[in-house]
Order: C-alpha cells, then sequence, then structure tokens
C-alpha cells in the first residue's frame, strides 16, 4: 500500500529547473517525491515510549504521527527498531527481519506503516548492510567454523601478524576508537583469528565480496519492501567494499570520525582525486552493489528509494552514490559541516547544487542527526570540536543557550527553503540543544567506552524528547522512565508548550514546511541577489517567488521590507527595518 500520490507533484505548468531536469521531465518520469521531500528522522528509542519503560517503541511512534502531519512532512526515516544487543543503539542488528521486542512487533510496524501512509506521510527504513551484530546467527556460524570455511568467508576474519599472529592484521582504527581488530578464541581455547569491525568490537564487518552476503541483503531488502516500506537509508554506504591488501593507514588529524569534515570546502568538487581515499572508505567495487540494489527497489511500485548515509568529500565525489543507476540520495555531510558563515554557505549550497546536478540528483540539506552535536548547539561552538567526540560537562567554548537557538532557528530557515530534499532530526522543531550535563554513569554511546571517557560521543543529542510541560519523562512516556535522563529545564521546549505559540521554533518550522510546500521550493533554484548591496556576511537569495535574507554576521543590517516585499517568515522578530545578527527573513517577492 503506498500514499496517493500528491496532486501538487505531477502537474506541469510552467518550467521550473532542477538540477538539470525540469518540471515536464518530473512529471514525465513520475511525481519523484523524493526529490523535494521534507524527511522527518525518527530515533525510536527516544520518540515516545508507550509501554513506560523507558525506552520508545513504535506504538509510541504510531501514538504520535498526528503531530508530524501536523507539522508537514513528507516521510519519516526510522532509525533501527530490529533485534539487537543494542550495543550500538540498534546499529548493531541480529535479525534483519524482526523487531526487537523491546520496540515491539512485525504487527506493531505493519500499523506504523499503514497509519503513516493513511496520513500522507511515506516510511524509510535503516538497512545497516556494513555489518551485524555479533549475536547474528552468521557470525555465530562463523566463529563455529573452521579457518577457510564458508561461514568464515562471510565476515573479513585475517591471520594475525608475527610469529604468534598476536598482532592485528593492519594499523587501522576504528571510528568508535581503539583498534578496527579483535582476535578470537577458537572452541579449543587457543587464540585464533582477528576479525574487522570498523565500529565496536560487537559489529563485525560483513564480507562484501562474497556473492552470498549479496544475495542474503536482497532478501532482506524484498522483505521490507513487500511489507510496504517506502524505501531504505543505507548505514556506511561508503563503507561496505575494502581496498585489496587491507594497506596500513592513518587518517589526517583533522578529520572526524566517520571521515567527513577533513576537506575544507573550496576544493574543487570535480578534482575527485585530490584528496586520499581511505582503504576502508568509499572504494568504487561499492557501487555495483547499489546498482544491483537500484533493479530490486524498480521490481516495486510506489517510488522507493534509496539514501546513502556516506561521508565522502568532496560533493563531486559524493554524486557517484546517486548516479542514475544507483540510489536517490545522499545525506549533504558537506552541507552539515559547514559553518554558520555566509561565505561558507554561499559555497557549500553552490557547490552542492552543481555536483548532484552532474547526475541529474537533488541535492540534500541536514543539519542534525543522532550522530553529530546538534545544532541549536554546534552552530555556535568554539572551534577544534570534531564530528563523533561529542561534547560534555569538560569541554570548553560552549555556548549560550538562548543565542545558540537563535542561530540555530537562522540556519533552519535558510536550509527549508533550498531547492531539493531536507532532512529534519526529531527535536530539532522544538530547537533542542544537546545535552550536555549526562552524567558519566549514564552514557551509552560505545564511543565513550572504547576511549575510556577521552570522547563523549552522542549521547547528548539522542535524549528522550520533551512532549507535555510538567509532566512526568515530559510526556514521553507514561512513567517518568527514560533511558538517558532529561536535563530538569526542559518544560518549555515541550511541543505543547510551543503548540500555537506565535514565534516559538516549532510553529516556526510548521510555518516555513508550510510555505515551502506552497511556493514549491523544492523544486525551485537558488538565484543569489548581488544588487541589493548587502555585505558578506549576508545570504540573500531567491528562490521562485521567495526572496531569503539571512544575517550571519554580528552587527545589524538595514532590510527595506517595503521594496523587497512582503514579509512572511522570521525566525526572530523584524522591527525599525533591520535585520539583527542571526536571523533569517522570508519575502514574498513584489
Ligand atoms: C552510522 C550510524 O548513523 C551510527 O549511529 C552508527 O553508530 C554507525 N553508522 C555504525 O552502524
Amino acid at each position: 500500500m503506498t500514499p496517493e500520490p500528491n496532486p501538487e507533484i505531477g502537474q506541469p505548468t510552467e518550467t521550473i529547473t532542477f538540477a538539470g531536469l525540469d518540471r515536464e521531465t518530473l512529471t514525465t518520469t513520475g511525481s519523484e517525491w523524493w526529490r523535494s521531500a521534507v524527511i522527518y528522522q525518527i530515533y525510536p528509542r527516544s520518540f515516545a515510549d508507550s509501554d513506560g519503560d523507558g525506552l520508545g517503541d513504535l506504538a509510541g511512534v504510531t501514538s504520535r504521527l498526528g503531530s508530524l502531519a501536523e507539522l508537514g512532512v513528507d516521510a519519516i526515516w526510522l532509525s533501527p527498531f530490529f533485534t539487537s544487543p543494542q550495543h550500538d543503539a540498534g546499529y548493531d542488528v541480529a535479525d534483519y527481519c524482526d523487531v526487537d521486542p523491546r520496540f515491539g512487533t512485525l504487527a506493531d510496524f505493519d500499523t506504523l506503516l499503514n497509519e503513516s501512509h493513511k496520513l500522507g506521510i511515506r516510511v524509510i527504513v535503516d538497512l545497516v548492510p556494513n555489518h551485524t551484530s555479533w549475536d547474528h546467527q552468521w557470525f555465530k556460524d562463523a566463529l563455529a567454523s573452521p579457518e577457510g570455511s564458508v561461514e568464515r568467508d562471510r565476515y573479513m576474519f585475517r591471520d594475525g601478524l608475527g610469529p604468534n599472529g598476536d598482532i592485528a592484521p593492519n594499523n587501522w582504527e576504528s571510528v568508535f576508537g581503539g583498534p578496527m581488530w579483535s582476535r578470537i578464541t577458537n572452541p579449543d581455547g587457543t587464540p585464533g583469528q582477528w576479525y574487522l569491525h570498523i565500529f565496536d568490537i560487537s559489529q563485525p564487518d560483513l564480507n562484501w565480496e562474497n556473492e552470498w552476503v549479496r544475495a542474503q541483503f536482497r532478501d532482506i531488502l524484498r522483505f521490507w519492501l513487500d511489507r510496504g516500506a517506502d524505501g531504505f537509508r543505507v548505514d556506511v554506504a561508503h563503507g561496505l567494499i575494502k581496498e585489496a591488501g587491507l594497506p596500513d593507514y592513518t587518517p589526517p588529524a583533522e578529520a572526524g570520525s566517520m571521515g567527513g569534515g577533513a576537506v575544507p570546502i573550496e576544493v574543487d568538487p570535480h578534482d575527485l582525486d585530490r584528496i586520499p581515499t581511505p582503504p576502508y572508505w568509499a572504494q568504487d567495487g561499492v557501487h555495483e552493489i547499489y546498482r544491483d540494489w537500484n533493479k530490486v527497489l524498480s521490481e516495486y511500485d510506489g517510488e522507493r528509494v534509496l539514501c546513502a548515509e556516506a561521508w565522502v568529500e568532496p560533493l563531486g565525489k559524493l554524486a557517484r552514490w546517486v548516479r542514475d543507476d544507483e540510489m536517490h540520495q545522499a545525506f549533504n555531510f558537506t552541507y552539515l559541516s559547514a559553518a554558520w558563515s555566509a561565505p561558507e554557505l554561499r559555497l557549500v549550497i553552490d557547490t552542492s547544487i552543481a555536483a548532484f546536478a552532474t547526475v541529474g540528483a537533488p541535492s540534500t540539506w541536514v543539519l542534525s542527526n543522532h550522530d553529530v552535536v546538534r545544532h541549536a548547539t554546534r552552530l555556535s561552538l568554539g572551534p577544534g570540536h570534531l564530528q563523533g567526540d561529542g561534547i560534555g560537562p569538560k569541554s570548553v567554548d560552549l555556548p549560550e543557550p538562548a543565542a545558540a537557538l537563535r542561530r540555530a532557528r537562522a540556519a533552519s530557515a535558510v536550509m527549508l527553503a533550498l531547492p531539493g530534499s531536507s532532512y529534519i532530526y526529531q527535536g530539532e522543531e522544538l530547537g533542542l540543544p544537546e545535552s550536555i550535563d549526562l552524567p558519566d554513569e549514564a552514557r551509552q554511546d560505545p564511543t565513550w567506552f572504547r576511549t575510556h571517557g577521552e570522547r563523549y560521543g552522542r549521547d547528548g543529542c539522542r535524549v528522550p524528547i520533551p512532549w507535555e510541560a510538567g509532566k512526568p519523562s515530559y510526556g514521553f512516556g507514561p512513567a517518568g522512565a527514560s533511558w538517558l535522563p532529561q536535563p530538569s529545564n526542559w518544560d518549555a521546549y515541550a511541543r505543547d508548550a510551543q503548540s500555537g505559540v506565535p514565534g516559538s521554533t516549532l510553529e516556526l518550522y510548521k510555518l516555513a514546511l508550510a510555505l515551502r510546500a506552497e511556493h514549491d521550493l523544492g523544486f525551485g533554484t537558488v538565484e543569489w541577489i548581488e544588487t541589493l548591496g548587502f555585505g558578506p556576511q549576508v545570504v540573500a537569495f531567491s528562490n521562485g517567488s521567495i526572496t531569503v535574507i539571512a544575517n550571519t554576521g554580528t552587527v545589524p543590517i538595514e532590510l527595506p521590507l517595503e521594496s523587497l516585499g512582503e514579509l512572511l517568515l522570521a525566525s526572530e522578530p523584524v522591527g525599525e527595518a533591520v535585520l539583527l545578527p542571526d536571523t533569517t527573513v522570508w519575502l514574498r517577492s513584489v
């Protein structure tokens, strides 16, 4: 069952160019809803808890779908809810075709999907193909089988170096800290081979050169497509294939843990060879896997999609993931990593649109997710905070929350006016900041444990979200339980405290999404406005009938509203014909 197509899309009217395609072309190829969609990320364990155990669940999501319809999103992406020992919050899957009892049942998933579709919201599930959990039957079989067996060949087992084999096969470091290899003990108690895990020790990497592994994943895709899923967000879509020979590699010190963030945006997006490719990321061999999956999806009706989580730079290289016969979207982490600075924003927006246009794909835009410091904090952090490190009580250069929220609202208002598809992470529409003061004993991210507390990791952006002010767990669940403690001052962020309140962050997002749909911004183009004499700290562009002006600087700018148009949206009140710092407005052009 798929939602009714949006009648707005697919009506050829005037020609609107987008990423090299015009609207008529889009019409002939179907609605291609994902080109302009606003997709809302649900992190199920922290969204809504129906049974009071402190962990969110699928029934909780279903019970709150109405709020998402009201917000105006086109689709939801559900982070993993599959059977898992939860060593990495479900990104360690023990059964790809079942729901972990902590999150509910397959019947709960079916209900969630049907109720979403009734509201016109599509549902994307998370696929984690790079690694399984060590609890997966395939890994148990591999451990129980001898070296060189077919079961071992499904994973990345290697002999150790040195006379006793007690040195890891190479020097690679896990994304979560510590070595990327662990040694097993054979059933007879002797030390055995080593296995590769890009992430936690509990997440052994699969061997994607193995045809059996590929066949299993085709079946897994079909399992969820048959149930009606509208697509997949593909975890670590740049990691499945490793360079032959597994050569030693040391990443540059300034690289974020997933590999992004190391490349200055100015690097020519078409100069693909200027940046060395780590032997475990972005190998050419991954693309045939996605071409294969594309064929599987095309057997199904309803425009099912694949979205790559690939921390690949420069953008010209990332565009390979969204070539016509591969995936549909790729998260734009270069945009996420950009500072709140007009020159940087102009550059990354232009570069993104141009890079993806070379393959006829839309750009995506994203500011927050479950792996990064929430942008209501991050955009105002001092320098030197690497992606994946997180922040905590001992971090330096932390921002003042109200000022940081103001900046985040301005940044969101820029993002939601851009053509292409935008991702929203649960809670950002409430203006939630990063939770900084989590007690050490509450932290659960493997990064925290593997680095012995040196890196805080990602728990601070994963705290269960507030629904109702003044209620235990802010209405997250029926009781006060919450798997990560919620700060005591979150009443003002609760959804019910913001709903209907003019100027609240929630109402700002609702207005932006409504205007975005009304003015078809997702299918528009960015035309920079150079003529108004704004200084270098101002982002000013038109997208169709909407003019967007953002002041990223530290001094107010004059804003001659009467000559510019009708004010439709303002991230902060606009008075006296000036636009204060960290403020964005949308105007209807006159
Ligand atoms: C990326 C996911 O977003 C992150 O949360 C997870 O820890 C790693 N991949 C490993 O699956």
